[in-house]
């Protein structure tokens, strides 16, 4: 097994450790589900996951995933843009994951567009408490393009240093353009 996993492994090594049993998270991009239910196992029986995709064919996908684990009830499934998540998150979440790109299997025109990934990022910037994380995974290349992704680094690097600590993480040396990872802490 290689020691440096991969940009979704690290995010998922990332959200066991801040994530605790009762918190209230947010998927962003449902997608297939996978995310979902990782996270509706780290919050437990008392915690919430809000999870968002404008695509009734992710929805299902996530609601049966989370069905054959007995999970569903830990989750809320919202059928909106992730950049309208202020409307439906009740208090302050400790993490924030987003997973940019298109539905594996689906079809690749629907995907992840910087204008409103943008709006969601602040979104959920404002619903982290202190020391509450947003993680990014942002697929680009091949279909999906750069457009999103240029865009988004130049965003990541004004982001107030006083208010969020920003990183970003990628392999340089790898074909392909393998995904690349940031996070965004709050920092008061
Ligand atoms: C890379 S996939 C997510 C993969 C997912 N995390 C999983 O575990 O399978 C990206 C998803 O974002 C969704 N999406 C695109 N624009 C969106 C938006 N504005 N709000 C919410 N979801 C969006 C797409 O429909 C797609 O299902």
């Amino acid at each position: 097994m290689q020691l440096i996993k991969n940009c979704l492994g690290q995010s998922h090594d990332i959200a066991e450790r801040i994530v605790k049993e009762g918190d209230k998270v947010v998927d962003a991009t449902a997608g297939n589900g996978n995310d979902t239910v990782f996270l509706a196992k780290l919050i437990g029986e008392t915690g919430k996951v809000y999870a968002f995709d404008i695509q009734e064919k992710a929805l299902e996908k996530t609601k049966e995933k989370l069905k054959s684990q007995s999970l569903e009830h830990r989750v809320e499934l919202i059928k909106d843009g992730h950049e309208n998540m202020g409307k439906y998150v009740n208090g302050q979440v400790s993490l924030a994951m987003f997973n940019l790109g298109y539905l594996p299997g689906g079809n690749h025109s629907i995907c992840t567009r910087f204008q409103t990934t943008k709006k969601a990022i602040e979104a959920a910037m404002e619903l982290l408490k202190k020391n509450g994380l947003v993680i990014l995974v942002v697929y680009y290349g091949g279909d999906s393009g750069f457009e999103e992704k240029d865009a988004l680094m130049d965003y990541i690097t004004t982001i107030d240093s006083r208010n969020y600590s920003v990183l970003r993480s990628e392999f340089v040396n790898q074909p392909n353009c393998p995904p690349l990872l940031v996070l965004i802490e709050k920092l008061m």
